[in-house]
């Protein structure tokens, strides 16, 4: 069995990798929150990877409040890229993969094309920056690490734009969100599916070890705006919540946003025979988990 730890279980990711583990019996999963260990710990992270001897780290952790990150500035770097020394010093020489998220932020480049992954990166915001940085220390490090640059994640699990729209349709008539940004949403489910199946077809394949030590795009397909994903997300849910499309500048934010986030995904999906589903039908599904798992 294939040895996986988690941490940061208890953030949207890591909790929708928790749901899949009974659709995944040839992976022995062990889930840790940042209640349960802190990646900031490294003697605690010692400790965990000495009872357990994973194959593969999957990251979940993250410092996400990319507004507050502006002022919690060395907080946000010391998870999102100290902790990352801290999980190559633990794990590099055991044997263990590590599987790391980072973001679309990281490009914050508007080529007018699909942004692939040999785009210059340009991020502006600390939170983008801290991501960035936490990539080079593994992609410099020893360990095989198979770097996920991912946007706009939606889910079942936490706090997440969707849940917000819904939230806010519940006592707005109307509200404005920017129709100036470009991208394309990400389900964790679609996310945590995709992340396995790679390390399913690479773990013991011929050539599978380069493929995976390498950083790759993934988020749904298609493109939309935050104005149309929420238009689409108060149409699906028969809301009557008007939407009003205005500008980035009239919704200043500490954090500045890419306005361009079209992730290609022509790399993971050509390396790992992945097939991405529209976000359309990612965000129906999530509804459906949603409405089952009574969190909507
Ligand atoms: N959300 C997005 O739209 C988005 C977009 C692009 C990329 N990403 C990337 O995708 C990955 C997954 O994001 P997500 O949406 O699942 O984030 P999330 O919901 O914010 O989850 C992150 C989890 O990490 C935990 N954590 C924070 N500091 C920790 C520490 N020192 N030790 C252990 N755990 C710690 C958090 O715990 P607390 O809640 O207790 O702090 C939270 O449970 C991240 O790498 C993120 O940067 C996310």
């Amino acid at each position: 069995m294939i040895k996986i730890l988690v941490t940061g279980a208890g953030g949207q990711l890591g909790l929708e990798f928790a749901a899949l583990v009974k659709d995944y019996p040839q992976f022995e999963f062990h889930f840790y929150t940042r209640h349960d260990l802190d990646i900031l710990d490294e003697k605690a992270l010692g400790i965990i990877a000495d009872e357990i001897n994973p194959d593969y780290v999957v990251n979940c952790a993250a410092y996400t409040a990319v507004d507050k990150a502006e002022v919690e500035k060395s907080l946000c770097y010391n998870i999102n890229t100290h902790a990352c020394r801290s999980l190559c010093n633990v794990f590099g020489d055991r044997n263990t993969k590590i599987v790391h998220y980072s973001t679309d932020y990281v490009y914050h480049t508007c080529l007018g094309r699909p942004l692939d992954e040999d785009c210059p990166t340009e991020p502006k915001s600390e939170y983008a920056k801290s991501k960035l940085e936490g990539e080079y220390i593994l992609r410099n490090s020893q360990i095989p690490a198979l770097i996920i640059r991912t946007s706009w994640v939606f889910s079942s699990f936490g706090s997440n734009f969707v849940k917000t729209m819904l939230r806010l349709s519940e006592s707005k008539d109307q509200i404005s969100v920017v129709y100036d940004q470009i991208g394309t949403p990400t389900f964790t489910y679609d996310l945590a599916i995709a992340t396995l199946s790679i390390i399913e077809k690479t773990h013991a394949a011929e050539g599978g070890l380069k493929l995976f030590n390498d950083v790759y795009n993934y988020s749904n397909e298609g493109v939309t705006s935050w104005y149309d994903f929420a238009t689409f997300i108060m149409k699906m849910n028969d809301k009557k919540t008007k939407v009003l499309p205005i500008t980035s500048d009239q919704y200043p934010t500490l954090a500045k946003r890419p306005v361009w986030s079209l992730l290609s995904k022509e790399k993971i999906k050509n390396n790992f025979a992945i097939d991405i589903p529209h976000w359309h039908d990612a965000l129906d599904r999530c509804f459906k988990q949603m409405n089952t798992s009574g969190s909507n």
